[in-house]
């Protein structure tokens, strides 16, 4: 083998190896600056986690106050929902919400579900809404979130016990209004829960339809 072969595959030898080397120490370097410090990539401790508070308030209600979030329908497409305490009580996802108006009663004391039902004001028979309302028991919370029509059907009657509930606004709902509000039996005061937006083709956020209307809040134990 001549001596020049040999100095030639040194030579190769050399820089492979110094390659290999480059090559070990970027990589590791690479790797040190993509892995987080330990304190930063561990699991938060239980302490600081922050708790979600009920129905995704952005925060808690205080101590003898009941959380609720109450979402109107989207035009005539998407239902309405309901949370109340945590709780889904009406939602297109539990398929207990329809067209027209969606009423939940609750008792205001516990802040258990009595019941709930869903009224179709544009073709349903107005009667069977008459004797919901008229039935509810004192110290209840009323509920209701609107959807597609809470209008067509409404008459004085129905006005007169909506507005005894503390609605500001049923005397007026109409023709695909979009409509949410709390009340509660023989609420002697108009109720600070309630939004409305009437159905006006100018402002309309749907064609057809206003937007839909998020109430939520904090409602005080035993409203009355
Ligand atoms: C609400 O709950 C209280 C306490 O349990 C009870 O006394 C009352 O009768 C309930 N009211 C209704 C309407 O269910």
């Amino acid at each position: 083998m001549r001596a020049s072969v040999v100095v030639r595959l040194l030579v190769l030898l050399f820089a492979l190896v110094t390659t290999c080397m480059f090559l070990r120490t970027y990589i590791s370097v690479r790797m040190k600056t993509i892995r987080l410090p330990p304190w930063l990539g561990a699991a938060p401790t239980p302490a600081i986690q922050t708790k979600q508070s009920k129905c995704s308030l952005s925060k808690p209600c205080p101590a003898s106050y009941f959380a609720f979030k109450i979402c109107s329908g989207a035009a005539n497409v998407v239902g309405p929902s309901m949370c109340f305490e945590n709780k889904v009580i009406m939602s297109p996802v539990k398929n207990n919400v329809g067209r027209g108006l969606n009423i939940a009663l609750v008792n205001g004391s516990t802040g258990m579900m009595l019941k709930h039902s869903s009224f179709d004001m544009y073709s349903g028979d107005i009667n069977l809404l008459i004797k919901f309302l008229k039935e509810i028991p004192e110290g209840t919370l009323v509920l209701v979130a609107s959807y597609d029509d809470p209008g067509t059907k409404m008459n004085d009657e129905t006005r007169n016990l909506f507005s005894n509930l503390g609605s500001s606004y049923a005397a007026k709902l109409g023709f695909r209004d979009s409509w949410v509000f709390i009340g509660a039996k023989n609420l002697k005061s108009k109720t600070p829960f309630e939004q409305y937006l009437k159905n006006n083709p100018e402002t309309n956020k749907y064609e057809g339809w206003p937007e839909l209307l998020e109430l939520e809040g904090c409602v005080p134990q035993r409203m009355l």
